[in-house]
């Protein structure tokens, strides 16, 4: 008798020890001169994968972002699914318009809205949606109130609903509302600076270094657990890629450091203040490094060339992290984004791999 007993607290403890490790694929990839496309993300241990994206319009409609999607992207996504249990979710995107027809939409054609996704995703066999709201722009109320609306109607066909958030913008959202209607909350706790910032600054820093420098992982998360977030839905999702900048004079490097403008594009992705892990690991051996163990990061330098990007040893402390903080689990922005070719040596896809090591339990 004592032994079932014993023997169903070790189930529920293993169970409640597996982690959440969303990957997210943009399809904009596929259209790289080297492309990655969904069949190349196959070989990784993902639990979630999130389809970025599709748009909408301010009347409430999907919106294909690309013809790649629905000529053969969507149906290649669906050749992930190793397992019953891999969850296939797709973006209802704001970062390719700022957001605003998700906004207006959201705002005045929610019933639309909700009916759309709903018939989207069955036509297309995703397991959910995700709402990103990453920009602020937008009302608090009017977006709990389309995710309360929402959740109701997934119920009735079985998808599941996760929503993704800036994570320094706590007072902008309903956590409440959010943490009770959605299934998953993707705290995507980097870039705490802005693009037209002219100083520069480290991706990701796990903790805040002085008083005066407060924003970091762990000062973003305490505010949300603080706000009621539920700990077992809040990922937080991890960059791949770098952020760069051109400093204004090669001699002020540190971190705040005066910067001119973002760094030159990747020679695939092809955009300015952004580098892949692959294009950064080309070049790597040319730069310099700097490490910070109270902020758990490290930046790359050479000239007025700077680079902040996650290694191996600050992505382990963010798992580790995760773990102590009992957050759902990880996700990581971007598959795409991260080691493709393995240009690092350590393997393909190393950051959803590290993250497997890690929270992987089979
Ligand atoms: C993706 O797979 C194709 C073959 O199907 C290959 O040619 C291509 O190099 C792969 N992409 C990457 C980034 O490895
Ligand atoms: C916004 O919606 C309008 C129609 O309401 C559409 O024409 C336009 O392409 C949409 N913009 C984006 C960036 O999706
Ligand atoms: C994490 O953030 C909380 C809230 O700001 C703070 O009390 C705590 O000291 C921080 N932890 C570390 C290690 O900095
Ligand atoms: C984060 O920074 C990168 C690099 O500058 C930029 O391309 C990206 O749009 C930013 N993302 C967000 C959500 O701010």
């Amino acid at each position: 008798m004592w032994c079932s007993v014993v023997f169903l607290v070790l189930i529920s403890i293993t169970i409640g020890a597996t982690k959440n490790i969303v990957c997210y694929y943009d399809s904009r990839a596929a259209n790289y001169v080297s492309a990655t496309f969904p069949k190349n993300i196959s070989s990784t241990s993902c639990t979630h994968y999130v389809y970025d994206g599709v748009g909408v319009t301010a009347q409430g409609d999907i919106r294909i972002l690309s013809n790649y999607d629905t000529a053969s992207g969507f149906d290649e996504f669906q050749n992930i699914r190793r397992t019953k249990n891999v969850k296939l979710y797709v973006l209802l995107s704001s970062d390719r318009d700022g957001g605003k027809n998700l906004t207006n939409a959201i705002a005045g054609r929610s019933e639309k809205l909700v009916n759309s996704v709903a018939i989207f995703l069955e036509q297309y066999n995703f397991d959910g949606v995700e709402i990103d709201r990453r920009n602020i722009d937008f009302d608090k109320s009017a977006l709990a109130r389309f995710v309360n609306r929402l959740r109701s109607r997934l119920y009735m066909i079985n998808k599941q609903l996760s929503v993704s958030v800036s994570a320094q913008f706590a007072d902008a959202y309903d956590i409440t509302s959010l943490s009770l209607y959605a299934d998953m909350i993707n705290l995507h706790a980097y870039n705490f600076t802005t693009n037209t910032a002219n100083t520069v600054a480290n991706l990701a820093p796990l903790f805040s270094s002085t008083p005066n420098n407060v924003i970091s992982v762990n000062s973003t998360v305490t505010s949300w657990l603080a706000a009621g977030a539920r700990r077992n839905k809040v990922n937080l999702v991890v960059a791949t890629f770098g952020r760069t900048y051109v400093l204004a004079s090669e001699d002020q490097r540190a971190v705040g450091a005066r910067s001119t403008g973002p760094g030159e594009a990747g020679f695939n992705t092809k955009r300015p203040g952004l580098i892949a892990r692959y294009e950064f690991c080309n070049i790597a051996g040319e730069y310099n490094s700097a490490s910070d163990s109270v902020t758990a990061t490290t930046y790359y330098f050479k000239g007025k060339s700077w680079i902040g990007i996650e290694t191996e040893d600050t992505l382990v402390q963010k798992f580790t992290y995760v773990l102590d903080s009992s957050l759902g689990g990880v996700a990581i922005f971007t598959l795409d984004l991260d080691d493709t070719s393995n240009a690092c040596g350590n393997g393909a896809y190393r950051v959803s791999d590290l993250a497997y090591q890690y929270f992987g339990s089979e």
